[in-house]
């Protein structure tokens, strides 16, 4: 699905006019390939001396095919650029976190010194980063603490499908007591409940739970401390893009998060609690957001601008993040509330591959 995303983003911005294609696939190799390709057939993506013939490999067919083919590609000597979006290899220190409106310095920096290895980030934190990344520039941020309300795309495109499917059964259960105006609420939602609960194996096979008309409050594996790996990620991904923390000259921003997975389709939203390093008036802090990036949009932290514009109905399909309820909280003025929305296929996957393969193409 990220994939798809990409061809169709690569194609509205022209990017194919700009170098030679070859497209990889696991599945398909030998069939035609898109119109956009210099090379008619698809070429078989498991095959490592036809990837060792490329100057920059862009990939989004995620963790799995980076573990089984980078390695070897590096080991074989393959001196190329690797473009992913995978969570496999962005820790590491041979590579860099790509969000280019937010951390351009660190990778023109990264390619000035010969690092090669270019990697999409998770997709809360870069649709965050967009959102508020002008307060972090300024070295604003004390703390954060993030809940989020992730969308089934983040899962795969099979998690979409089953949402849908779930919120099916739940209207068959209920509607022909729906369709009577006289009917019984607590009738429809006893037989929404009983839908819920005995949904089977197959209809859950990929969330493991029911999520239509109810949520997961855990998101990706459990990491024994408390956290799960999308929570660490949180603190962990954005600290590294900013090129801070360990590897970085600057002090680790404390950055933690509770990951929830909500019934909505492609567009992740989430609040933010900020603890910022002094009193600035919200105002000041206003400006500083809305400066975040290009892309980044202030909503007026009104009930009809907030329930028209901060919704994934809103969001999706737009490069634009927008950022609103923003407050000062109960806990006093150095404490900053805002709620953002971002499509978790943009800017939170496809956007910073296609934008680093440009990047490169210009050197
Ligand atoms: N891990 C994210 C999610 C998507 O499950 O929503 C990829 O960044």
């Amino acid at each position: 699905m990220v994939g798809s995303v990409l061809v169709n983003r690569m194609r509205e911005e022209d990017d194919f006019a700009h170098c030679e294609t070859t497209f990889f696939s696991t599945s398909a190799a030998g069939q035609r390939a898109p119109k956009d390709a210099a090379v008619e057939k698809l070429a078989n993506a498991r095959d490592l001396d036809a990837l060792a013939a490329m100057d920059v490999i862009v990939t989004a067919q995620g963790g799995e095919y980076t573990e089984a083919v980078f390695e070897p590609l590096r080991k074989a000597g393959w001196q190329g650029i690797w473009i992913d979006a995978a969570r496999t290899l962005r820790m590491r220190d041979d590579a860099v976190i790509v969000l280019d409106p937010i951390n351009h310095a660190v990778i023109e920096h990264a390619l000035a010194s010969g690092i090669r290895n270019f990697i999409g980030g998770n997709c809360t934190v870069s649709c965050m980063l967009m959102a508020v990344g002008g307060l972090f520039r300024h070295d604003l941020i004390e703390w954060m603490a993030c809940s989020t309300y992730q969308a089934a795309s983040g899962g795969g495109a099979a998690h979409m499908r089953e949402l849908l499917h779930q919120f099916g059964a739940l209207h068959a259960a209920s509607s022909s007591n729906l369709a009577d105006p006289a009917s019984a609420i607590l009738d429809i939602d006893r037989a929404v409940l009983c839908a819920q609960r005995d949904l089977g194996a197959a209809e859950v096979a990929q969330f493991g739970v029911p999520l239509a008309g109810s949520l997961i409050p855990w998101i990706d594996a459990d990491l024994g401390d408390g956290r799960s790996r999308e929570e660490w990620k949180g603190g962990a991904e954005t600290n590294k893009i900013l090129g801070r923390g360990a590897r970085g000259a600057l002090p680790e921003i404390p950055i933690d998060s509770t990951c929830v997975r909500i019934g909505a389709m492609r567009c992740h939203a989430q609040n933010l609690t900020i603890k910022l390093k002094s009193d600035v008036p919200l105002d000041e802090c206003v400006e500083m957001i809305a400066d975040s990036t290009p892309y980044t949009d202030v909503v007026p932290n009104t009930k009809e601008d907030t329930t028209r514009l901060l919704t994934p109905v809103a969001v999706t399909g737009s490069l634009r993040i927008p950022v609103g309820r923003l407050r000062k909280l109960a806990m006093g003025s150095r404490y900053l509330g805002a709620f953002t929305v971002g499509d978790q296929l943009l800017w939170g996957a496809a956007e910073p591959l296609r934008r680093m393969l440009r990047k490169v193409l210009k050197q």
